[in-house]
């Protein structure tokens, strides 16, 4: 059970902590004014703001896993998008001190998640501003919303959530369309062990307490963003293509142990095979971690995938692997513009599954997809939900799931397997580490297919009933 967890002894590379600050002067003639509240997130207003961005976390945290405590210095590289007098941060610990460009800035804890700060200056717009955060909590003892996305471990604590995770462990501008890079540095008792998105940059200990810096070099969205802190086992190794990859199971994984292994352990070969559907693996590094959880579901957490051990109770299940990894170039390096654009994440991740079912010699992608839409009669429920806009309610409904993977089959057949699997790839090329629409896909299938699809998206992604099929089935359009 040693560690093999150091990937990589290079030093950290300079921190951009000492970028100075540009003149916190606002334009002439401009009133600085807050921040929207908000990102301008239909399905969840307040979440985020919309006066700033932020371009990099460096988080700094202490943690005790025998009382949950969690205390933190968060540091932000941030630009204003506007004259700005005051803004929030997504946060649901308590605060100590704010300072921004160094200087303290007033305070307040609003609504639940929400931060509001005022820095002495207002900031000009286009203007970078370091904001320090100081805070500690208990995270398990904080729910937002009727529910707590932090989980406790018998020997630590593991963030894995969506839409929302990140506030429970650190301030941010808690939407996919504002991304940055991370620096994640956490202190721990000896022998408890932490594992994070991208590469371990450094494993020090001194006086009973292990620090481990973990560093994610392209942008990421702050949901994506996790921590997993407790005993694991760790295997390391590279993908055939060449990809590092680390995985990290706990040792008290019971009944599952094997066939969590038997999946996981397939992540290289996983993700390789599907780099030649989608093109190449957007990150540095790759891999999955299975911690003791009593949850259901995995989460595409960028570079580091959550698996509950539960997805593993049946056998092994490189499906969900598949779907997982799926979503590093669905999700995470084109992420969504809004909550509302699910289907971009869900209905490509589940369609990646039948590609590997083909591949495998079980059903077909065209067989999975007659098989969603006979199986769900006309009056089922399933057909009242919209892939392409379920509400915030049905985000994770399976209609997102599997009538969005169905309405990926009808595309294919309708724009023929030539232009389909050029735009498999071509968009996660063309909006890589960045945002994309439903809308916008849809210009770009049109686009490499010369053909009109707005029935095709209509019908199958926005049309509350189940769509009539012609006799010959899916493929018929
Ligand atoms: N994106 C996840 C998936 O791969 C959905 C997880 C939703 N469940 C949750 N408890 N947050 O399907
Ligand atoms: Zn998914």
């Amino acid at each position: 059970m040693r560690s093999k967890l150091l990937v990589s002894a290079a030093t950290a590379a300079t921190l951009l902590l000492a970028v100075p600050a540009a003149a916190a002067t606002p334009n002439p003639g401009a009133t600085p004014t807050p921040g929207a509240p908000g990102a301008g997130d239909p399905y969840y207003p307040s979440y985020g703001d919309g006066g700033y961005r932020v371009t990099h976390y460096d988080l700094r945290l202490k943690y005790q896993p025998a009382t949950d405590q969690l205390e933190g210095t968060a540091t932000l590289l941030a630009t204003a998008t506007q004259d700005l007098s005051s803004f929030d941060l997504d946060l649901a610990l308590n605060v100590s001190e704010v300072l921004v460009n160094g200087h303290p800035a007033k305070f307040t804890v609003g609504d639940v998640h929400k931060l509001a700060v005022t820095p002495q200056q207002p900031l000009a717009r286009g203007s970078r501003a370091t904001v320090v955060v100081r805070y500690a909590g208990v995270p398990s003892t904080v729910s937002t919303y009727g529910f707590d996305a932090w989980l406790r471990t018998p020997d630590g604590a593991v963030i894995a959530d969506e839409p929302e995770a990140a506030w429970w462990w650190f301030p941010s501008n808690d939407h996919p369309t504002d991304k940055a890079t991370f620096d994640i540095s956490v202190l721990v008792p000896d022998g408890t062990q932490v594992i994070s998105n991208g590469v371990l940059t450094s494993q020090s200990s001194k006086l009973g307490w292990t620090r481990y810096e973990w560093r994610q070099n392209k942008p990421e969205a702050t949901y994506l963003a996790t921590l997993a802190i407790g005993k694991y086992d760790i295997s390391t190794g590279t993908s055939p293509s060449g990809i590092p990859v680390l995985n990290a199971y706990s040792p008290d994984l019971g009944d599952n142990a094997d066939s969590a292994r038997a999946s996981v352990e397939r992540t290289g070969e996983l993700v390789d095979w599907l780099a030649g559907y989608f093109g190449p693996y957007p990150f540095d590094s790759v891999g999955g971690y299975v911690p003791n959880v009593p949850t259901h579901y995995a989460l595409e957490t960028q570079g580091r995938v959550f698996y509950s051990p539960a997805q593993f109770a049946h056998g092994a299940n490189p499906s969900v692997v598949v779907h997982e990894l799926a979503h590093q170039w669905y999700g995470d390096s084109v992420s969504l513009q809004r909550w509302s654009d699910i289907w971009l994440n869900e209905g490509f991740a589940t369609y990646a599954q039948w590609l590997w079912s083909e591949h495998e010699g079980e059903g077909t992608a065209q067989q999975l997809a007659d098989y969603v839409y006979s199986s769900h009669p006309a009056e089922d429920a399933f057909w009242s939900v919209k892939p392409g806009d379920p509400g915030a309610d049905n985000q994770f409904d399976a209609a997102v799931y599997d009538r969005g993977a169905l309405a990926i089959q009808v595309l294919r057949t309708t724009i023929g397997d030539e232009a389909f699997f050029k735009l498999l790839k071509a968009w996660p090329a063309e909006h890589r580490y960045g945002n994309g629409t439903i809308a916008q896909f849809q210009a770009l299938a049109e686009q490499l297919s010369g053909k009109q699809l707005d029935g095709v998206f209509q019908t199958w992604l926005y049309t509350p009933s189940k769509p009539v099929l012609p006799a010959a089935g899916v493929k018929a359009q």
